[in-house]
């Protein structure tokens, strides 16, 4: 069996169109698109206009609403730092955010509590979805900002960004979405999804490594941001330092191409996460779907099976990458904190495995990937204890 990548949630391979899109600005075009006096500068600052266009058609804005930037995080990092800072001298100095959210936007609102401002971390429920009623009654006048992913890189879960988006309206909070897993894969025009500031990135839309962006939304209303990296005043004062004209073109060409293929692919792709799924619930016991069942990303399957170690399991897998939560948090032993937000014991948070199948993926690899993780389940079970027992019908808890 050839070696078979199912971790698309982590990252993406480049689409080898990105990379013609790319190469010219690898190559001899290497101006400055802060060169003002000369064709290279010029040619550059077209290259990077035109792949703001490309991403403001993506998301339904203008172009000058879209700041390009290192990648997700630091476009996290710039919302919620960026409109704390704003907004504190109006006395607002409070964020309502969820338990489940990525690293990127929990640890800057860390920051935050450490430097005096409040945040109230919302509950999900069992399948990972944040309640409006909640996000609602977080909400007081020193609310500045609400930050909820709008698809879980874990779970797969989409939240309803659109009544949060009703919310914020109402209560004159800003609404920031960490779209990383979902911007361009799915309907991305921020006027229907309702969000003030999105975060995305390239590297998981088949793009390069090392560059994003964030939509700030510049009318009604206009969202102030403070920048967070001085210098050069590039990006029109939000973000400093020479851009990054080829992982901005790639960006932009990745973004283009999901407009093309959006709809073949995810019907294509969630079929094949369909077949995975059925597969695997057909034939193994004591498995757990993790996440919501409909409102979740097309190319995304999580599971728990019970007796069985994520870790060790995937040790005995090395020719598929699959993983056992975000690739952020993979270097820890830690249970996910979102498959325990959810409610989730933890020997079961220790039993997830991540499917994320992407665009180069096909029927046989889906059924060598099933084939394979039904065996390699079998295995472990048959060293497991717990697993005997519960086999022969002997109730474990009652004998403890
Ligand atoms: C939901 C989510 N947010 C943020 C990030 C960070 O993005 P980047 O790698 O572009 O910094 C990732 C991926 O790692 C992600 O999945």
């Amino acid at each position: 069996m050839h070696p078979i990548y199912m971790d698309h949630h982590a990252t993406t391979p480049l689409d080898p169109r990105v990379l013609d899109a790319m190469m010219p600005y690898l190559t001899h075009e290497f101006g400055n698109a802060s060169s003002r006096t000369h064709p290279w500068g010029w040619r550059a600052e077209e290259a990077v206009d035109a792949a703001r266009q490309q991403v403001a058609a993506a998301l339904n804005c203008r172009p000058d609403e879209v700041v390009f930037t290192g990648g997700a995080t630091e476009s996290n990092n710039l919302a919620i730092k960026g409109v704390a800072a704003a907004y504190r001298d109006r006395g607002k100095n409070h964020i309502v955010t969820a338990k489940v959210e990525h690293s990127a936007v929990l640890e800057p609102c860390q920051a935050l509590e450490r430097q005096g401002f409040a945040v109230t971390y919302v509950d999900v429920d069992r399948f990972g979805v944040v309640d409006p009623d909640e996000v609602r009654a977080a909400i007081t006048d020193e609310t500045a900002l609400i930050s909820v992913i709008w698809a879980h890189n874990e779970i797969g879960t989409i939240q309803p960004l659109a009544e949060l988006g009703r919310i914020a309206d109402e209560t004159g909070a800003v609404l920031h979405t960490d779209g990383v897993q979902a911007f361009a894969k799915y309907d991305s025009d921020v006027e229907k999804l309702g969000v003030d500031l999105m975060a995305l990135s390239a590297h998981k839309i088949y793009g390069p490594k090392g560059v994003g962006a964030l939509y700030i939304r510049k009318r009604r209303p206009r969202i102030r941001i403070q920048p967070q990296i001085e210098g050069g005043g590039q990006e029109r004062k939000l973000r400093s330092g020479t851009l990054n004209v080829p992982g901005i073109v790639g960006l932009g060409k990745a973004a283009e191409l999901y407009g093309e293929c959006r709809d073949e692919e995810r019907e294509r792709v969630g079929a094949l996460r369909d077949r995975l799924r059925d597969t695997l619930l057909d034939r193994v016991g004591y498995i757990h779907l993790n996440g919501h069942p409909i409102e979740r990303l097309y190319n995304s399957l999580n599971v728990s099976f019970e007796f069985v170690e994520s870790e060790s399991l995937l040790m005995t897998l090395r020719d598929i990458a699959l993983s056992s939560g975000s690739a952020c948090t993979s270097a820890s032993l830690e249970s996910s904190s979102a498959l325990l937000a959810t409610g989730m014991d933890d020997s079961l948070a220790h039993s997830a495995v991540r499917f994320g199948l992407g665009r180069g993926n096909t029927v046989e690899e889906v059924d060598a990937v099933a084939s394979a993780v039904i065996d390699a389940v079998a295995r472990q079970r048959e060293l497991s204890p717990l697993y005997e027992m519960k086999r022969r019908g002997v109730d474990v808890m009652a004998s403890e």
